[in-house]
């Protein structure tokens, strides 16, 4: 299975990079997963551009469309979703093979909902299918954890954990089984 994950925080000490690259550790080795970093290279979305898209765009339809289902995890900016991950999306929204991909959306905060909704609104709209099992809040915001730290946390990885094994559990129910045609 190929996972492939979103960051909507470009800082580099950002909390929700740290979430995701504690969750590609905790990743069993059967699961790719992949965690995207052009997203601060795309330039902001211009329908004009599609026909002939730069080449870091082309990159990201490219790692979108071979991925078996994303992963999100996105802080909350003033209420709404961060400029980034909508960018993102807003990237994705005439890519074909977007179309019914399975997501998981990680909200990084203790408190905030706001962009969680949104994010979660937008990628309904967008045909995504979300994947409930795997869409959990785990706060990591608030702490001063780095990725390490928090595959090992025994509050956080436990959640982590659970998000991974709901990501494979829909994969596997989402293939056809043998002798189906
Ligand atoms: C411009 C800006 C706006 C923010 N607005 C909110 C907000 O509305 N609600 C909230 O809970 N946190 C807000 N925060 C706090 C961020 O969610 C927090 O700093 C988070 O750690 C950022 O994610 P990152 O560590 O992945 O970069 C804001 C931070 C910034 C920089």
């Amino acid at each position: 299975m190929h996972v492939l994950a979103l960051c909507g925080s470009l800082r580099q000490q950002s909390r929700s990079l740290a979430l995701l690259q504690a969750m590609r550790t905790l990743a069993p080795g059967r699961l790719d997963f992949t965690l995207f970093t052009g997203l601060g290279e795309l330039p902001l979305f211009n329908p004009d551009l599609e026909p002939c898209a730069p080449s870091p765009v082309q990159a990201l339809w490219s790692a979108v469309t071979q991925a078996d289902a994303l992963v999100i995890a996105s802080p909350e900016y003033a209420h709404g979703v961060t400029g980034t991950i909508k960018n993102t999306l807003d990237w994705l929204v005439g890519l074909v093979p977007f179309t019914d991909k399975p997501v998981a959306v990680l909200n990084p905060s203790h408190r905030a909902q706001h962009a969680d909704d949104a994010l979660r609104e937008i990628l309904r709209t967008m045909n995504a299918q979300l994947i409930p099992e795997a869409c959990l809040r785990i706060p990591v915001t608030a702490c001063e954890l780095n990725a390490e730290a928090l595959a090992s946390d025994p509050a956080l990885s436990p959640l982590i954990r659970s998000a991974l094994a709901a990501l494979e559990s829909f994969h596997a129910n989402s293939l056809p089984r043998q002798g189906e045609s």
